[in-house]
């Protein structure tokens, strides 16, 4: 039976080559909102201003908006238009890769946003001050996973000491024996519901971790989206089995160039945040978008025979944002 691993993406994005073009995040597809990926939208616009609209009709985020930190903004595509929506009096972009980092200031060069280099985990240990707004687009996928997970090795160890989550070692600090000890622990400590799992299973160890240090802190409200391994398809989507994901719940591996992600289960951030007394809310990202659905879109999902170059990328597009979740913590 294969050990415990950790899946970490760390060495890709501190690489001197980590890129973006190997995978299509939804804030690069939509762009600036003019492209073909805009079009499958009712109204046409770049994710920042859609993601500004949908936070201040669904949170209690003020007109006059503060201070706003995004971790691992990448090409700073979401920010330059959540910056134009929202006016906020401070931004800062954290991020664990230089070479991104620097494609962000150019981004944002006309605007006074702050620029920091490190690790989320880290970060958060440091962060003193508090947020109105924080971001994190895209990027819990590459937070350390535990893959190999037995269940019955689960049940015969140890779960990991209940210590402060900011003293808890880094996550790349952890050998194959704490791994599994600190799954314990979290599994333990916060019911998670793993009997609908398999016999070996994956636990998204990192995007746990954060929760819990994020409680730590005095961020007033959390948006979160990635690739969910437990996402349910909105209607009319859900009556199209093209676009329904088929999944099983446990964490899949998504192979990308020169790393891998994992999807997440958001059944259990949200089952830790609500332990740790965040508000929760969880939704699907075609809502947040407000996805086009018509005659030509039903056929479309329907047959799966684009007849030109546009369908065929609408086609790709609604079969990627299926699978994509969201979750807001609310203070
Ligand atoms: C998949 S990209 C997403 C980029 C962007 N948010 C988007 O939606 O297009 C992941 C981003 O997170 C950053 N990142 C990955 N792991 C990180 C970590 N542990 N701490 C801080 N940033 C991290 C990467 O450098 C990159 O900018």
């Amino acid at each position: 039976m294969p050990a415990p691993g950790l899946n970490l993406t760390s060495d890709y994005y501190t690489g001197a080559y980590p890129s973006l073009l190997w995978e299509m995040t939804v804030c690069q597809s939509l762009g600036d909102g003019h492209g073909t990926f805009a079009r499958a939208l009712k109204k046409p616009a770049a994710y920042g201003f859609l993601l500004a609209d949908y936070l201040q009709r669904e949170t209690s985020l003020p007109v006059q908006c503060g201070k706003i930190v995004e971790v691992g903004g990448g090409y700073g595509t979401l920010m330059a238009a959540l910056l134009e929506a929202l006016k906020p009096q401070s931004v800062t972009m954290v991020d664990i890769s230089p070479t991104l980092l620097e494609k962000q200031k150019i981004r944002l060069k006309k605007h006074p946003a702050a620029f920091h280099c490190e690790d989320i985990f880290s970060w958060l240990k440091g962060l003193k001050t508090s947020l109105d707004l924080l971001i994190l687009n895209e990027i819990i996928g590459d937070f350390p996973t535990i893959t190999n997970i037995a269940k019955n090795a689960l049940s015969a160890c140890q779960p990991g000491k209940k210590v402060k989550p900011n003293q808890l070692p880094l996550p790349a600090e952890l050998n194959s024996h704490d791994l599994l000890a600190e799954a314990a622990r979290l599994i333990n400590t916060y019911k998670l519901n793993i009997a609908d799992l398999p016999e070996t299973f994956n636990l998204n160890y990192g995007a746990l971790r954060f929760i819990e240090q994020l409680a730590e802190t005095e961020v007033a409200r959390t948006f979160i989206s990635e690739h969910g391994s437990d996402t349910l398809v909105p209607y009319p989507f859900s009556l199209y089995p093209a676009i329904v994901p088929t999944t099983d719940r446990n964490p899949r591996c998504i192979r990308l160039k020169d790393h891998n992600e994992y999807n997440i289960r958001f059944a259990h951030l949200a089952q830790i945040a609500e332990a740790l007394n965040f508000k929760v809310k969880r939704l699907h990202l075609m809502d947040l978008l407000q996805v086009r659905f018509d005659d030509e879109i039903d056929y479309l999902l329907r047959t799966r025979q684009p007849v030109n170059e546009e369908q065929e990328i609408f086609l790709e597009f609604y079969e990627h944002i299926a699978e994509y979740q969201g979750i807001i913590l609310q203070r």
